[in-house]
């Protein structure tokens, strides 16, 4: 293993159509500093050949386990333990279900068994194959362990369809395995609120918001990368919760309320991305209503406020909230921040058509000192960011955050 200097990176490619997004990722690598060997499945050679990584890395490139030439130089047992960090991208169904199961049946999973190097994953696969329940086990097992995972992304996946699957951008595996967010929040504790609540009216209407928990959903996402272990507390979402994230569904603010007061304990870091209805309606009729009458009045009642009771609390974690604005983003924000006794708030424009119920959004995120602007991009993308700069402030915070 090197001390100091960039880590050395066992690269594994698996079989996908995303295998051609290693060729980048190695470049990206080497342009870092990094040395880099990569270890292919036969899968894999049918999409990219061994030729291409080896002119890539600068490095003959390892497909199997009992070759006696390849053995009677770096054998494997020497290369798991040159690996300063293991990456497989993409990582397939198969593959990641032939590590859950601690198999060896080739080369790269015999190194996976044999490298004390943190792994990182990037699957890619169809959408139904990610969201099938045994790749999903899978997927728990593997993050129980201690494997990362960064992505899947969603968006247009190369079968045609549109979901979850699609392998994150070699900026992105390359940003989770040197950048600064990389592990930053190993062994903490995150609880996270997300997408809308419904306050109903009677058994079949409720009163609602746009939201669809994209953001929650991508931080929750972010946060399981960054190595915590993560609670999704989340009304009716528009996506599925991210596999490896204990996720708590609720309906209502009162039911997410106490979701979250209930699992408030031991956290390091609490993000209220949900978008609670403020008020709800004060009675709820027991038998769907009738349209009888011309007019219908409601009566609407307030809904407690979670993100300010959990910044009240002492103990309590670090706190992060949100805050959708049309007027005057920076000061409503940090009167927010101030009112709520909040840690962070990261703001977003909603008059410019920004934010709720769009893949993409900018925030304004403001503490007390200072702020940070994050442009237009990806939900994920913005959710990594954050989670970087969260993790900063909660260190700069000077408290130990385990202890706040
Ligand atoms: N929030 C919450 N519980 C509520 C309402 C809001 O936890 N009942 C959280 C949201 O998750 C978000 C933040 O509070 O993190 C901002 O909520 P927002 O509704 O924008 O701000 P308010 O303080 O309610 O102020 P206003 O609506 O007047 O702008």
């Amino acid at each position: 293993m090197k001390t100091g200097g960039k880590p050395n990176i066992l690269l594994g490619v698996s079989g996908g159509i995303a295998a051609y997004k290693a060729c980048e990722l190695v470049r990206r690598l080497r342009d870092a500093g990094c040395e880099v060997r990569v270890v292919m499945t036969r899968a894999a050679t049918a999409f990219v050949t061994p030729l291409t990584f080896q002119a890539l890395s600068g490095q003959p490139v390892r497909m199997d386990l009992l070759d006696a030439e390849a053995e009677s130089g770096m054998d494997h047992i020497a290369l798991a333990r040159w690996a300063d960090r293991v990456v497989i991208a993409p990582a397939s169904a198969n593959l990641m279900a032939r590590l859950a199961a601690g198999m060896a049946d080739d080369l790269l999973t015999t190194l996976c068994l044999a490298t004390e190097a943190p792994l990182l994953l990037a699957p890619a696969m169809n959408r139904v194959m990610w969201a099938h329940p045994a790749t999903r086990a899978n997927t728990e097992r593997l993050l129980t362990r201690g494997v990362r995972m960064v992505g899947p992304e969603s968006g247009s996946q190369a079968c045609g369809e549109e979901g979850a699957g699609r392998m994150a951008e070699p900026a992105s595996i390359l940003h989770a395995l040197l950048g600064p967010g990389s592990g930053s929040l190993s062994g903490r504790r995150v609880l996270i609120t997300a997408g809308p609540t419904h306050e109903p009216i009677d058994p079949v209407r409720f009163v609602g918001n746009r939201s669809s928990g994209r953001m929650g959903v991508a931080l929750a996402t972010a946060a399981r990368d960054a190595g915590a272990e993560v609670c999704l507390v989340h009304g009716p979402l528009a996506v599925e919760p991210p596999a490896g994230v204990e996720a708590v569904p609720v309906e209502t603010a009162e039911a997410m309320r106490v979701a979250v007061l209930e699992r408030l304990d031991d956290r390091d870091l609490f993000i209220a991305a949900a978008a609670v209805a403020d008020y709800r309606p004060r009675e709820v009729a027991g038998q769907k209503l009738k349209k009888d009458a011309p007019t219908l009045t409601l009566e609407l009642i307030r809904n407690p406020d979670i993100l300010a009771e959990v910044a009240s609390r002492r103990p309590r974690p670090f706190v992060v909230g949100f805050a959708a604005e049309t007027t005057d983003l920076r000061g409503n924000a940090l009167a927010k921040l101030a009112r709520k006794g909040l840690d962070l708030i990261a703001a977003n424009d909603v008059s410019a058509g920004q934010g709720i119920g769009r893949p993409t959004n900018a925030l304004s995120v403001f503490w007390q000192g200072g702020e940070r602007l994050f442009p237009e991009q990806p939900k994920a993308d913005l959710a990594r960011a954050l989670i970087d700069l969260i993790t900063e402030r909660m260190e700069r915070s000077g408290a130990d955050p385990s202890t706040t």
